[in-house]
């Protein structure tokens, strides 16, 4: 898991270079697409319930979700880019979002309180900890910032399969849920909005946008649960 976790971040990282004006959302999926190749793993979102590319671009008022396509980014735009790989049976996944050029205010501090956010969850992931310890420091930040949290969506568990039973709601109450213990791996993925947290599902049966149609950001990290603390398996 460590492996597939390091490609997700290569390809990440590879694709946060790329993400400027200009650039079509297509053309980050084909690149993504052949830096897994080139690691020798494996697409993981490419096929899965019929989804149709490798990674899952949304653009601002678009929450997951979005299918690559022709758009091309533009100043002032925000993009989650969502990249998940399998190497030798073990999935990676991971998202981040990046401004395009100038972009403004309220847009900087949404996606700096989403990162914000995943860290402070990520930080309640060790052992003596429950689930709701994750999901409580996740709202407690994003709300105390002003922003609304997703709830139709969530954190799963992972490893050999990209969506194990396990499921992170980001918002919650401390001390509730399942017990962490070592060996426990799970992706956490707080989505932040500047406006309602209510979705809707565009008529494509992928892309998830805000109801208000403001913007909304999202990053997330596989991570491991050990004796020491968290890992975060999704790091270069
Ligand atoms: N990171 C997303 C998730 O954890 C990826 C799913 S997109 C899909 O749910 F296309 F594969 F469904
Ligand atoms: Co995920």
């Amino acid at each position: 898991m460590r492996q597939a976790g390091r490609i997700v971040a290569r390809v990440l990282e590879a694709l946060r270079e790329r993400a400027h004006a200009g650039i079509t959302t297509a053309e980050l999926d084909a690149l993504a697409a052949k830096i897994i190749k080139q690691e020798n793993a494996i697409p993981s979102f490419k096929g899965y319930r019929g989804y149709p590319a490798a990674i899952c671009s949304s653009v601002n008022e678009e929450i997951v979700h979005g299918i690559p396509g022709p758009r091309r980014l533009q100043e002032g735009d925000i993009v989650s880019i969502d990249v998940g790989a399998i190497y030798k049976g073990y999935h990676g996944d991971a998202a981040i979002t990046v401004g395009i050029g100038q972009i403004s205010e309220e847009a900087q501090r949404l996606i700096e309180a989403t990162a914000g956010a995943l860290a402070e969850g990520i930080a309640q992931a060790r052992p003596g900890n429950r689930i709701g310890d994750i999901s409580h420091a996740i709202q407690e930040y994003a709300e105390s910032r002003g922003f609304a949290v997703v709830r139709e969506y969530m954190g799963h568990g992972i490893g050999r399969q990209m969506h194990e039973p396990l499921q992170v709601p980001n918002f919650g109450a401390a001390g509730h849920g399942p017990p962490l213990k070592p060996g426990l791996t799970f992706a956490l993925e707080p989505m932040l909005n500047v406006g309602s947290w209510r979705t809707q599902v565009l008529a494509d049966g992928w892309t998830v946008v805000t109801e208000d149609r403001k913007l909304s950001a999202h990053f997330e990290h596989t991570v491991a649960v050990t004796e020491n603390g968290p890992e975060i398996l999704t790091a270069l």
